[in-house]
């Protein structure tokens, strides 16, 4: 029988990697993240358990412990895989809830899937709770665990976050099973958000297709109250920011300029390769500008890091072929010999070269079509103590909300965003030091930590009853 807590997280992914050490011995790493960080001293404190997928198909490992956290792996098979996880949530759900910038498809058969999976998860965190404890429910991919979990365990305080966006009323209609969805969220006692209208469409919704009444932010369901709220996530700023001033990373980040010709101007983009992160359109702002003579190979270079990410979702090999046709015209057009003007790679990066690309970087593109966040928008202002650097920041990622001294531009506007990439590039010393010592101070004080401890404080106040500590 598993150990009983009084803290779950229920995720998609566990925060492990299984690593070979040197000796060839198969190991569980715990994975670098901000949610596993923050999350990391309430799990500790409460002898918590993790619920998620190992990666991999077939049987789960047996539960274990790493790091005084109980790590308990839900099995998937390759046919759940296909259809719970590249189906209905990476291609159902995730472009709908995405603007529908991709044309969301709907499969029955993937709907019952990912049910069958979500009441695994549901029940595999009633085994591990305590009695009267909080489990914290994460994103699309489980939308339905809240519902299912209480009705197998009505003595839990559940909280759910959505990590992605959540799309108004017309766009969430489109699901063909809306109402179930939308039931199993509402099985939550808080249902948090990145952004304040996210929330908002969601009670809204609650009235539209259930017709729930709602006063603010509570909704009335079943004789309940369940919160909405908005919680945008964060980084670990501090973190951050000590790996960035590193000597090695220093270091390496001046490397990184020697071996891109020591450019004038570095242009970074750093995403999975994802058709929301609008890399395509980044990529033409970018051909455009040297063909207009606005920039010039040598004097400006383009680095485009795009980290492989659900393969087998046919959206993402069809982006692949686009994003890399793009490159190729590019460098065949503007390129010169030992000077490419894109450098793409298409791999993974450990946290270390990322905050040398980020220090080495004098722009950073984070042009998303739409986007729950965006850390990596806030991880770049977090690695620039110097004060350097511009941030190009689509109004279309959640941290807009919160970095408004970046370079704001509209991702639908080819022409805004060239001016904003142009006006990056040739923003003063001054001024550049003068935004980012704003977006600096605000990640200081709204840190991954603070977002856990503001959600888990609203969590206990909108279920009442026990306190739980908080992560410091
Ligand atoms: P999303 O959650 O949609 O992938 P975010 O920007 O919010 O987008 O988060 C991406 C995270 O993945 C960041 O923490 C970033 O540092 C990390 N990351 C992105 N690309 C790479 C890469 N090539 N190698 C390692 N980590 C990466
Ligand atoms: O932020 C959305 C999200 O799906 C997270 O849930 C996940 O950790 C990340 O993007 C990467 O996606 P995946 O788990 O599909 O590789």
């Amino acid at each position: 029988m598993a150990e009983r807590s009084s803290f779950v997280v229920v995720a998609n992914r566990l925060p492990v990697d299984e690593v070979t050490t040197p000796d060839g011995e198969r190991q569980w790493r715990t994975s670098p993240g901000g949610l596993v960080t923050a999350l990391h001293p309430v799990l500790t404190e409460h002898g918590g358990t993790w619920i998620g997928w190992a990666g991999g198909t077939g049987e789960a490992p047996e539960p274990f412990e790493l790091e005084g956290i109980h790590i308990h792996p839900v099995p998937l098979s390759a046919d759940e895989l296909e259809r719970y996880y590249e189906g209905q949530s990476n291609a159902t759900i995730w472009p709908l809830y995405h603007d529908a910038v991709e044309t969301p498809v709907y499969k029955r058969r993937w709907r019952e899937t990912y049910r069958l999976v979500n009441q695994r998860f549901a029940q595999a965190a009633a085994e591990v709770a305590d009695e009267g404890a909080t489990v914290w429910v994460q994103d699309y991919q489980l939308q339905l665990v809240p519902a299912m979990l209480r009705e197998l365990r009505p003595d839990l305080r559940i909280g759910f976050f959505l990590h992605i966006p959540f799309p108004p009323i017309e766009l969430f209609m489109q699901m063909p099973f809306r109402a179930e969805v939308l039931r199993g969220l509402l099985g939550a006692d808080l249902v948090g958000f990145q952004q304040r209208l996210a929330a908002q469409n969601f009670v809204r919704l609650a009235r539209h297709l259930l017709g729930l009444r709602y006063e603010g932010q509570s909704i009335q369901v079943d004789g309940r109250k369940v919160k909405a709220g908005a919680f945008p996530i964060s980084i670990d700023t501090r973190e951050m920011e000590r790996m960035a001033a590193d000597p090695k990373v220093q270091a390496r980040a001046k490397e990184i300029r020697a071996e891109l010709g020591d450019p004038k101007t570095i242009i970074l983009g750093v995403d999975r390769l994802d058709y929301t992160k609008g890399i395509e359109l980044r990529l033409k702002a970018f051909r455009e500008l040297l063909a207009d003579g606005k920039l010039k190979v040598g004097d400006a270079v383009m680095v485009q890091v795009a980290t492989p990410s659900r393969e087998r979702v046919e959206h993402y090999q069809t982006l692949r072929v686009k994003v890399e046709r793009e490159v190729g015209r590019i460098n065949g057009e503007f390129g010169r010999v030992g000077v490419p003007a894109v450098h793409y790679l298409h791999q993974s990066y450990s946290k270390q070269e990322l905050a040398a690309m980020y220090v080495a970087a004098d722009v950073m593109m984070v042009t998303p079509l739409r986007d729950g966040m965006n850390l990596v928008a806030k991880e770049y202002v977090a690695c620039r103590a110097d004060t350097g650097g511009a941030l190009v920041l689509s109004e279309f990622a959640g941290a807009a909300t919160e970095l408004r001294q970046a370079f704001l531009c509209n991702p639908h506007d080819p022409d805004g965003v060239k001016d904003a990439l142009l006006r990056a590039v040739a923003a003063e010393p001054a001024e550049l030091k003068r935004r980012m010592r704003v977006m600096q101070r605000h990640l200081r004080t709204h840190d991954v930590a603070q977002w856990a401890r503001t959600f888990l404080d609203a969590l206990a106040e909108a279920a009442g009853g026990r306190e739980i500590d908080e992560p410091q």
